[in-house]
């Protein structure tokens, strides 16, 4: 496999991944926990979360990201709208940015992309325009390159997000009916030639059923899809 020079990924179960740079900063990105069915129960979250990241506001992906950020001491990062939904969440402290920038997160350039998808959030109150759903790059310091893709169809200007960024992971959905499954997703990986695929958003509810199976049948050989079960660390 690829060298990933000490970056740690770990699949939480749907799209929570927490990634932790050799440097030490843990970045927790869309955590959904307490009602997420493959949440690994008797996973420990490091004591110290640095950076939460949104990709939008639907409840799979944000639903605890409040308490997560009070627990942890956690900035969170999502697209304005979003940051400043969850400010008036109590969550003390935000970053709202935009598509096509980067903000610096320590060791790590989080670059906001594309995302073709809805994003609302619902609470007690009713239904939210948070922003737009949005996907990140990471670019790690003497590390890899990561994209995590949020929740997605295939769009041709992925290939925007290899020509600038060049990432040699991608966490991508593939579990179908709310995102792409994994003949679009083949498609994405012949845009963004990655040179490992981690599967995202599938098996957690019965209509997600893609599998990395599948993927892997679609992308030629030169591209590793990994078969990772929630609560499984990929680093090297
Ligand atoms: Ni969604
Ligand atoms: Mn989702």
């Amino acid at each position: 496999m690829m060298s990933l020079q000490g970056t740690r990924i770990t699949w939480l179960g749907h799209a929570t991944v927490l990634v932790q740079t050799s440097k030490g900063t843990n970045f927790l990105i869309d955590p959904f926990i307490a009602q997420n069915p493959k949440y690994p129960k008797n996973f420990v979250l490091p004591e110290k979360i640095h950076y939460i990241l949104l990709t939008h506001g639907h409840g799979d992906h944000i639903s605890d990201a409040a308490p997560v950020a009070a627990k942890h001491n956690s900035t969170v990062v999502a697209i304005y709208e979003l940051a400043a939904y969850l400010a008036g969440k109590g969550v003390a402290h935000t970053i709202g940015m935009n598509l096509g920038g980067t903000v610096q997160l320590d060791d790590v350039a989080a670059t906001m992309v594309e995302a073709k998808h809805s994003s609302a959030a619902q609470d007690e109150r009713g239904t939210h325009d948070v922003g737009v759903a949005a996907g990140f790059v990471l670019t790690i310091a003497d590390g890899p390159v990561l994209y995590h893709a949020g929740d997605t169809a295939v769009f041709s200007d992925m290939k925007l997000i290899r020509e600038l960024y060049r990432p040699e992971v991608a966490m991508l959905p593939i579990g179908g009916h709310f995102t792409m499954g994994p003949r679009e997703a083949a498609l994405a990986v012949r845009f963004l030639e990655p040179k490992l695929v981690l599967p995202l958003h599938f098996g957690t509810f019965l209509p997600l059923k893609g599998t990395p199976e599948q993927l892997a049948a679609l992308v030629d050989g030169g591209v590793q899809v990994a078969r990772w079960t929630p609560g499984e660390t990929i680093q090297n």
